[in-house]
């Protein structure tokens, strides 16, 4: 940063230029043979979208869109993966009985053990700061006007009254429980609350299935402090997990 830049200047520039390598993309593939709509990945299917008028989107628009997916969507689901795994080798008997639901073709504890990693390791410690704009008490504070308010997502996970033994990672808590709106917040609430919550934790399932059907993991680090990584937390090495293909071991697994 030069001693002139203004406030955000490199913020700015790192803007433009991500948005500028986009539009090339953009221009690069609608320029070929099926303009770019015939593939199978999500520019292509941004590409092939049309508005409800059968128009489709303008190059700001898909950039936009692809800024979402990036920005919102990219690491946050992929360092909740991160801390999944990691909480799993740290964890046989929950890895073991993943393995075995999945194997079996059962969806239920895959969807506990999501909603636990999204529990225990929220990768957005905080959701986004709301100002208050008239009077509110909360817990016999007062807050004016002008204030910002923020919901400690991390803090309300590890509240032993809502969750006992928070630290512990146990899926087994969510079987049969449906997560609570104001106490299970790893996609924050109310308006502006995730877009891509429902996106997210499908990824997540289609994710832990294919890789604890195709692999074991084991890992013989200790378990990994959690680091910043621009606005996310995630593992401190990114997770160090081995991976061994089941080969062998799925032969005798039904398809
Ligand atoms: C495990 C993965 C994800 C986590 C933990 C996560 C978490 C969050 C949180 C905590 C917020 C703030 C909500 C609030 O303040 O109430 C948020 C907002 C948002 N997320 Fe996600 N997110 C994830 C994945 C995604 C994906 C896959 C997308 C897009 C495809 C996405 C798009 C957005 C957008 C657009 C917002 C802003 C919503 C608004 O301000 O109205 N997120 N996310």
């Amino acid at each position: 940063m030069s001693a002139r830049d203004p406030p955000w200047g490199r913020f700015s520039r790192t803007r433009t230029q991500a948005r500028s390598m986009l539009a090339d993309e953009i221009r690069a593939r609608r320029a070929s043979a099926g303009h770019g709509e015939d593939g199978d990945d999500v520019l292509s299917m941004l590409l092939a979208a049309r508005h409800e008028d059968g128009s489709p989107m303008g190059e700001e628009e898909v950039i936009d869109e692809l800024m979402t997916l990036l920005v919102a969507g990219h690491e946050t689901t992929a360092s909740s993966l991160s801390f999944a795994c990691a909480d799993l080798v740290h964890n046989p008997a929950v890895l073991a009985r993943l393995v075995a639901a999945i194997d079996a073709g059962e969806d239920e504890y895959l969807d506990a053990t999501i909603t636990e990693a999204l529990r225990r390791r929220p990768v957005l410690p905080i959701a986004q700061p709301r100002m208050v704009v008239k009077p509110i008490e909360i817990g016999g504070h007062r807050y004016e006007p002008g204030i910002a308010l923020t919901a400690a997502i991390y803090l309300i996970h590890h509240d032993e009254t809502i969750y006992p033994d928070p630290y512990a990672f146990r899926p087994e808590r969510w079987l049969g429980v449906r997560p609570g709106t104001f106490t299970w917040l790893p996609f924050g609430g109310g308006r502006r609350r995730c877009l891509g919550a429902s996106f997210a934790q499908l990824e997540m399932q289609i994710v832990l299935r294919a890789l604890l059907r195709q692999t074991t993991l084991s890992s013989g680090a200790p378990p990994e402090r959690t680091a910043r990584r621009h606005i996310t937390h995630t593992p401190e090495q990114g997770a160090r997990v081995t991976l061994r293909a089941r080969t062998r071991e799925r032969e005798a697994v039904p398809a």
